[in-house]
């Protein structure tokens, strides 16, 4: 597929077939991740794919859980809302695959010259160890498109990012940062129409 093609057909899929992914195919598409732009060329991330059921269904619950205890509004529709919240950030429980981006630390050529922290330096130039992931996780999305997958970016599980990283043995300085769930789409599905962002951008000549 021509890369404008798969750009233009990419939409957020949440709903797979039971088809699973060979193991060939999650490579494929973690390895083209690594290809993405990064800070200093730093590489800050890897990549952990499950696709192990029980495991899933476990991190599923306690991300609901840990939505359920978050303090209600007094807004009449707050049920509602949190009950689709935690649909929009637990439905990765029935995918073939879920790949969580870790981010690793990374560190910037200033920090050895300048008497600046690295969080300070991370600050000032807006996280781009976040944004490297970003990237990443971008090619991921086209990738699959093209390898006749859908894949959504979700980033609502990390409301139990703390307990998540302890089932997963994930520690500090190493975070979670975001899941990609992937598998064959269970139905046709139609990238949402948005505006040409190219009609609001600012041109200065
Ligand atoms: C940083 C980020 C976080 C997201 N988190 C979630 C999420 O937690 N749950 C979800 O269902 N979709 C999530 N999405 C998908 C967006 O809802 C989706 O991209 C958006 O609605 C536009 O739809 P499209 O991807 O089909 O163009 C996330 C997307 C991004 C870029």
């Amino acid at each position: 597929m021509e890369l404008k093609a798969a750009i233009e057909a990419r939409t957020s899929v949440r709903i797979f077939s039971d088809e699973k992914i060979p193991l060939s195919d999650i490579r494929e598409m973690v390895r083209l991740a690594g290809l993405a732009p990064s800070v200093n060329n730093f590489q800050p991330w890897r990549y952990i794919a499950i696709m192990n059921n029980d495991l899933l269904n476990n991190m599923a619950d306690v991300v609901a859980q840990k939505i359920e205890e978050l303090p209600s509004s007094k807004s009449i529709a707050a049920g509602n809302v949190k009950k689709q919240v935690t649909w929009f950030s637990t439905f990765f429980k029935d995918a073939p695959v879920v790949l969580i981006l870790v981010t690793k630390p990374y560190e910037t050529v200033l920090e050895s010259a300048v008497e600046i922290s690295h969080d300070v330096i991370n600050e000032i130039r807006n996280h781009p160890d976040i944004q490297s992931a970003g990237a990443s996780i971008q090619n991921i999305l086209l990738a699959a498109v093209d390898m006749g997958y859908g894949a959504c970016w979700l980033s609502g599980a990390m409301f139990a990012r703390e307990e998540l990283e302890k089932m997963l043995k994930i520690k500090a300085p190493e975070r979670m940062l975001a899941f990609v769930v992937i598998g064959k789409p269970r139905s046709e599905h139609k990238p949402k129409i948005k505006p040409n962002l190219a009609d609001s951008m600012e041109i200065i000549e």
